[in-house]
């Protein structure tokens, strides 16, 4: 076990040849580099014997925690996600068929599971649905198994500063509201949004956990996966103010638009049924919304070929919305090297077409900001505007 205020800047570098040692695929995991070096370094420092991950996707992440400990047999994680998908965690399946240091459950919440689990973790890593009230209540759902020195990292708390995802201050909101020792990771820029949050229990974290459910009261912009068994949960895991405030930002939730009894339908099916279409929605339309938004030119573009871009593929592939095609060309300064990605060709980017009328709609997608804008600027100057960064 560590401290975390004795962490120093550099830390995310520890034992990184076994961080390499990993070969994860492009886009298998929706962290950046960096993020899944934090990651892999706390679980070297912190030696934690339970880890419980909450928000899988495809596993890139969760193979990245099970490379970390893979010399530390007694250690072993859990991974939830409501998704249960065909790819959800298959990362994990291909790279490491068989891990036994690894449970998955598919196709529930944690306030669904972690009773009958039963286990105490020493590591909590959430990276779910980044709007509100999601995060905070998987937060509160894991609370009352972590251990006093437990870590928590919650991806994503720079989202909403990114110009598709505005509207994402889950991550954030939850990492503001903990009282907790937490650790000031330094930007390396101005352009450098640090989009993952790390900090420890302490003696003060359930002294204030009531703050967690006054962060509840705020507008919710999802229901709840079960309504029922996180009414039932709060109620055995928390006290009587931490109930009062609950159900306050529960009746401020129903009044607020999401009012099952407006449309006459039982409150658990409609949040069920409600949450089944977002979750889908939020997986799908991010990028479909995009890529329609382009249509009306001869050629769709994907501008960068890395992870991003990988994962846009693969959501456009699954998609069933007719307005939706496949991009055209992905430009990569690489291109001499990548051939095709999905069997979309890979070229060198040719700013000199973009000129002709009507002809390109280009969405860049590349994860550092500073590329975008210095490929925004090379647009601009040459009057290019049919483009979108991701
Ligand atoms: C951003 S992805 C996770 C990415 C993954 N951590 C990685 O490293 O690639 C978010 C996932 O959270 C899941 N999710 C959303 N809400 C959830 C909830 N309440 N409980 C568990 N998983 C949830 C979604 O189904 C989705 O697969």
């Amino acid at each position: 076990m560590i401290k975390l205020n004795d962490l120093k800047n550099d830390f995310e570098f520890t034992d990184i040849e076994l961080f390499r040692s990993l070969n994860l695929p492009t886009g298998a995991s929706l962290m950046i580099e960096r993020e899944r070096r934090v990651i892999h370094s706390i679980c070297r420092l912190h030696r934690p014997l339970r880890i419980l991950e909450i928000g899988v996707a495809y596993g890139g992440g969760s193979a990245v925690i099970l490379n970390a400990i893979s010399d530390m047999p007694n250690s072993k994680l859990i991974s939830i996600d409501v998704g249960d998908y065909e790819i959800t965690g298959h990362i994990v399946n291909e790279l490491m068929p068989g891990n036994k240091q690894w449970q998955l459950y598919k196709g529930k919440d944690p306030v669904e599971i972690l009773d009958d689990i039963n286990e105490n973790y020493d590591l909590l890593i959430i990276d779910s649905m980044h709007l509100h009230p999601v995060e905070t209540l998987n937060f509160l759902a894991a609370f009352p198994f972590l251990n006093r020195g437990a870590i928590v990292i919650i991806h994503d708390i720079s989202m909403h500063a990114q110009s598709f995802a505005n509207g994402n201050i889950a991550p954030q909101l939850l990492y503001s509201a903990i009282v907790a020792d937490k650790l000031l990771i330094k930007r390396k820029s101005r352009n450098d949004f640090v989009n993952i949050g790390v900090l420890q229990i302490n003696e003060d974290t359930p002294k204030y956990i009531s703050n967690l459910f006054q962060v509840l009261n705020v507008n919710w912009y999802c229901p709840p996966h079960n309504y029922f068994k996180l009414k039932e949960f709060v109620l055995k895991h928390y006290d009587e103010n931490c109930n009062i405030l609950f159900d306050m930002a529960i009746d401020y939730a129903v009044r607020n638009e999401l009012n099952p009894a407006c449309l006459g339908l039982d409150i658990a099916e409609f949040y069920k049924k409600a949450f089944r279409d977002f979750s889908i929605k939020w997986q799908n339309t991010l990028f479909t919304d995009t890529v329609s938004s382009l249509s009306s030119y001869k050629r769709l573009v994907l501008y960068g070929g890395g992870q991003f871009c990988h994962h846009i593929l693969m959501h456009l592939n699954l998609s069933t919305d007719k307005n939706v095609c496949m991009p055209d060309e992905i430009w990569d300064i690489n291109a001499t090297e990548i051939i095709n990605i999905n069997g979309v060709p890979v070229i060198t980017p040719k700013f000199d077409d973009l000129l002709i009328p009507n002809e390109y709609g280009v969405i860049i997608t590349i994860g550092d900001y500073s590329v975008c804008e210095d490929i925004e600027r090379k647009f601009l100057s040459i009057g290019f505007t049919n483009y979108v960064i991701i």
